[in-house]
């Protein structure tokens, strides 16, 4: 269900290089996927999972759901991008409580994961770890591990 991924490390030096990394990356996964952002406040996630739904064909407006954890977009073909901010959520209980191994385990569904931590009992196996660093104003280093 989740194509192979390489370890690879990138630098982008704009917002928008960024994005296009991330709907690249989006293009060659399918449905069952699971990418988890690591990084800072203000490394670059939300914007990271922006440009992943771009990638994805979603043309509406992403911005991160840090009131309500989860925003969900419909795809075409039954299909699903799942955007979770666990920022406010204290622990994986607290995640179950709102069912989120319903999102986490949709094979129809692309999800990615802001704050991916809070919940780190409950990533599956398969989960795309990508950690997001912070070099200089406008570059940010970028690895997939
Ligand atoms: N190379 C870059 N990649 C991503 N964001 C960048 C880059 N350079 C500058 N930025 C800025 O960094 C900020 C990242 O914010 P955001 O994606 O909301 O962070 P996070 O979700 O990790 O808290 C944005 O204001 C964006 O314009
Ligand atoms: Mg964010």
């Amino acid at each position: 269900m989740n194509t192979q991924v390489n370890k690879q490390v990138v630098e982008t030096f704009s917002e928008r290089q960024t994005e296009e990394f991330a709907a690249d990356l989006a293009r060659q996964l399918q449905p069952g996927s699971v990418v988890a952002l690591h990084g800072d406040l203000g490394a670059g996630k939300t914007v990271f999972s922006r440009g992943f739904a771009r990638g994805l064909g979603i043309t509406e407006p992403i911005s991160s759901p840090t009131y309500t954890i989860i925003q969900e977009y419909k795809l075409p073909d039954e299909r699903w991008f799942f955007h979770l901010d666990l920022y406010r959520i204290d622990n994986y209980i607290a995640a179950l409580a709102f069912g989120v191994e319903e999102y986490l385990d949709n094979p129809d569904a692309f999800v990615v994961l802001e704050w991916p931590l809070r919940i780190k009992e409950l990533l599956p196996p398969h989960t795309i770890h990508i950690q997001i660093e912070h070099i200089a104003e406008e570059s940010r280093r970028i690895t997939i591990r």
